[in-house]
């Protein structure tokens, strides 16, 4: 069929034309959007987590434009390892901001949040945010140098701001995991602190990252938690797989035959990211308007080898010989479960699970395992155990 028309979006962070399976998550949101804009209250803040490729990132920008189009106070950041936190925010804090002001005209608070963000990202030294020439820092305040407490001091009178207009703040952060510990604990101060009001002020904020995320944010801190409330987003169910396949083809005319959607539904195990693979080239391969089981077997091939290339063979191609013998050990004995690294070493032959520490630690590092628990080790990419017992002899 046409590849011009083709709705399907495989793609790190690409909107899917359907978000199956998410209703439940939307429909809380709006919970959240309207006790802020009717009662002036913030709820309890989100941890997303799940694996790479369910749909994380696509969730958090679908929550990000429902609250932009309500003309919410909106920054979005991805967490890494090489920039710190608060740089990453401030710049986006700022930018947030300039927007509010474009869009809520005279606010006398908003103009106390400008000024008290400007006093915050002098304090960090960051020349490159500009917040207008004419914004003067409110000196004395979120300016201590200290992050924990200065997101705190600008984040109640964004707060505040807020108020004045009747919306509220959402502050988003993809790949948290990545954050360091002490960002980490930054973070579920300020969070802490806001909902500790009479009535916490409407600022919301949303992390998302791999599912070894709420033990990191627990190590920072330990009420963490009962700070957040925590939304895994994993595999989709079959009827979510079907219609995620068959809407949008029926928007532009195109039918799925029975089986052939029943195979399709099947390869995809339910993994976001393969939906999207496979629903892309079956259409480009399809003569339609009636997708057949032929397509299906041909499309997903392609898929197949899609996935393989850019998730699975791109991670085991960074794995050193040491690192993939410990791979395959994990997939050997869990396939995509998590495996106990007590388990994993004696499986693999070693003295003591120190042995394995230095390859596991590397393997976190380069994004290929996780820690789901103490003492537990896991794949981040679902279907990576069957790729690489595939590569195994
Ligand atoms: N609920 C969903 N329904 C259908 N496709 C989805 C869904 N969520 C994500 N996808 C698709 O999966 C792929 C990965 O999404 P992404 O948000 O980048 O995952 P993550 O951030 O968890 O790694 C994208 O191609 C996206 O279009
Ligand atoms: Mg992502």
């Amino acid at each position: 069929m046409d590849p011009v028309l083709n709705p399907f979006r495989p793609g790190a962070g690409r909107r899917p034309p359907v978000l199956a399976g998410r209703e439940r998550i939307l429909t809380n949101f709006d919970v959240v959007l309207r006790r802020a804009e009717e009662y002036g209250e913030g709820d309890r803040s989100w941890v997303i987590t799940g694996l790479r490729g369910v749909g994380k990132t696509v969730l958090l920008n679908e929550l990000m434009s429902q609250a932009n189009a309500r003309k919410w106070i909106v920054a979005k950041v991805e967490a890494s390892a090489s920039v710190p936190l608060r740089k990453i925010l401030a710049t986006e804090l700022a930018k947030a901001m300039r927007t509010a002001t474009g869009r809520h005209l005279g606010g006398s608070k908003l103009k106390r949040a400008l000024a008290v963000l400007k006093s915050f990202t002098l304090k960090l030294g960051l020349d490159g945010v500009t917040l207008g020439a004419e914004v003067e820092p409110q000196h004395g305040v979120a300016d201590s140098g200290r992050f924990g407490e200065d997101l705190t001091a600008f984040l109640e009178v964004v707060g505040d701001a807020s108020l004045e207009f009747g919306i509220g703040t959402l502050l988003l952060v993809d790949e948290l995991q990545e954050a360091p510990s002490a960002d980490l604990e930054a973070i579920n101060m300020a969070v802490h602190a806001l909902g500790q009001a009479d009535i916490p002020p409407p600022v919301f904020f949303v992390g998302a990252g791999l599912p070894s995320l709420p033990a990191q944010l627990a190590e920072a801190a330990s009420y963490a938690e009962r700070l957040y409330v925590y939304q895994p987003v994993g595999l989709l169910g079959a009827e979510d797989v079907r219609r995620a396949l068959v809407e949008p083809c029926l928007e532009r005319g195109a039918t799925w035959e029975g089986d052939a959607l029943e195979q399709a539904q099947q390869m995809t195990r339910g993994y976001p990211y393969f939906v999207q693979s496979i629903g892309k080239h079956v259409w480009d391969l399809a003569p339609g308007p009636v997708i057949a089981a032929a397509d299906v077997a041909a499309g997903g091939a392609l898929a197949r080898e899609e996935i393989d290339a850019g998730l699975y063979r791109s991670r085991w191609e960074r794995a050193t010989t040491a690192q993939r013998r410990l791979l395959t050990g994990m997939a050997q004995l869990r396939g995509d479960n998590a495996v106990e690294i007590g388990e994993l070493a004696t499986h693999l032959g070693k003295a003591r699970t120190s042995d394995l520490s230095v390859a596991r630690q590397e393997l976190i590092k380069k994004g290929l395992v996780y820690a789901p628990e103490r003492g537990l080790v896991a794949f981040t990419v679902p279907g990576m155990a069957d790729f690489v017992l595939s590569q195994d002899g």
